[in-house]
């Protein structure tokens, strides 16, 4: 029999061993160990060291760079890639005049393959190993998208998209056929590999009462599946909702009256929450994932981070893509720091990387495979330069303690800088095609 593959990454590691507080830039829960070697064996991470390994590893030398857990995001849109920076429109217009149209070119399996298989690489290309995605209500965007990240051996947290209502005629379902594409969807994907299916109504305005009801039940049917939607992103919608469901309390509570939170709920955006509602993402374990370049380039409003954690809420981020300007996990941390610094709440690096990585693990309850690196997880990784440019440069040779180099980074770099991504111990991108 083979030894297993021995690969070793020498640069700066930098992970999280815990939870760092809001605004401590000397967080104990930062785990810096600077011109290390990183131990990755068949696909996982077994260790870290100052010295080089001898005999039997493949020495990959990065030396002078930074090398982290690859990025989560926790939603993002796989058929939106063609409608990132289109102009002009808040939520409800925008899936109208863009999305949808966009949309509805999945239902052809050769554009689903094509499209799923760009986007994998473009997250790759981002430095985001493990994605929670919305492919499209069309069952052939399912499959191309779990097809194109088992080909990669990337986590992928997905499922087809319910909409039986107020959406174009080719992009509704009905209660019957989606519960039966999804029974199949389940049966083929759930746990295969490092694959894992989501419950995905898309939002409350696009599915009747029946088929809210539906996606309840195939969570109670089916435990250990995720549930992913969108909640509370814009004040119209919000509006919308309320006419829907006259009986809800508020638009969170249409979900948690068809079953539809609990601790594997990804409830993206929730800017237009109360405190009650903050207190049930809380009792049901739901985490948000905090959307910031898709809320201001929507114009759909500023979260409250600062309220969110103090209630207890589980925090990740999210690209929003088509409704994010970026696939960029660097850029969206850059966003989430100035939306919260408007609101005079400050977030240290710590807080926003390790939302984008070990905090974003916990809350989708996967903390022992991906997010750090941790003896045991797998070996998702990424090698960044900490500079690109003069600027970038200069800021980082005058930068004296770490959170400042760090924090620099976040402002200053992006997918630019990205040199290596390995997935589960294998190099899927490697700048100017390696
Ligand atoms: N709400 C319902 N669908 C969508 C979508 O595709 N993007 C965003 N940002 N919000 C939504
Ligand atoms: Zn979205």
């Amino acid at each position: 029999m083979n030894a297993p593959e021995r690969i070793a990454l020498r640069g700066d590691l930098l992970d999280f061993v815990d939870r760092p507080a809001r605004a401590d830039p000397d967080s104990p829960a930062v785990r810096w160990l600077p011109d290390h070697w990183l131990l990755i064996e068949a696909g996982r991470i077994v260790g870290a060291q100052p010295a080089a390994p001898g005999e039997g590893w493949t020495r990959i030398d990065h030396a002078g760079r930074l090398i982290l857990p690859g990025f989560v995001d926790t939603h993002v849109h796989s058929p939106q890639l063609d409608v990132i920076g289109s102009w002009g429109a808040q939520l409800l217009d925008w899936l109208e005049t863009y999305t949808f149209p966009s949309e509805q070119r999945f239902a052809d399996p050769g554009q689903a393959e094509r499209g799923s298989n760009a986007f994998c690489d473009a997250l790759l290309a981002h430095g985001t190993t493990s994605a929670v995605v919305f492919p499209t209500v069309h069952k052939v965007s399912v499959d191309a998208l779990f097809d194109a990240a088992s080909a990669r051996g990337m986590r992928m947290i997905a499922g087809k998209v319910l909409m039986d209502r107020n959406a174009p005629e080719s992009l509704r379902d009905d209660v019957d056929g989606a519960e039966g594409q999804c029974e199949a969807l389940i049966a083929r994907w759930h746990g295969r590999g490092r694959l894992a299916y989501a419950v995905t109504p898309r939002f409350a305005p696009t599915s009747s009462d029946a088929q809210l009801a539906m996606a309840g039940r195939l969570l109670a049917r089916h435990p250990g599946l995720y549930m992913q939607t969108h909640v509370a992103e814009n004040p119209a919608e919000v509006q919308w909702v309320a006419e829907l469901f006259p009986q809800a309390r508020s638009y969170l509570d249409v979900y948690e009256r068809f079953g539809l939170l609990n601790e594997r709920a990804v409830l993206a955006h929730g800017i237009w929450l109360d405190d009650a509602d903050r207190a049930l993402l809380q009792a049901r374990g739901a985490q948000i994932a905090h959307s910031p370049t898709s809320n201001l380039f929507l114009g759909s409003g500023l979260f409250g981070w600062a309220a969110a954690e103090d209630a207890g809420v589980a925090i990740s981020l999210a690209s929003d893509v088509g409704g994010g300007t970026s696939l960029s996990m660097i850029r969206t941390m850059a966003a989430a720091y100035q939306i919260q610094a408007l609101a005079g709440t400050k977030l240290s690096a710590w807080a926003l990387l390790h939302a984008a990585t070990r905090g974003a693990a916990a809350a989708l309850g996967l903390p022992h495979e991906i997010g750090s690196f941790e003896a045991g997880a797998m070996a998702d990784v990424c090698v960044w330069d900490w500079a690109v440019g003069p600027v970038a440069t200069r800021r980082q040779q005058i930068a004296t303690r770490l959170h400042e180099k760090v924090f620099a980074w976040m402002t200053l770099a992006d997918e630019r800088n990205l040199v290596e991504t390995w997935v589960a111990g294998r190099r899927r991108y490697a700048r100017g095609g390696g």
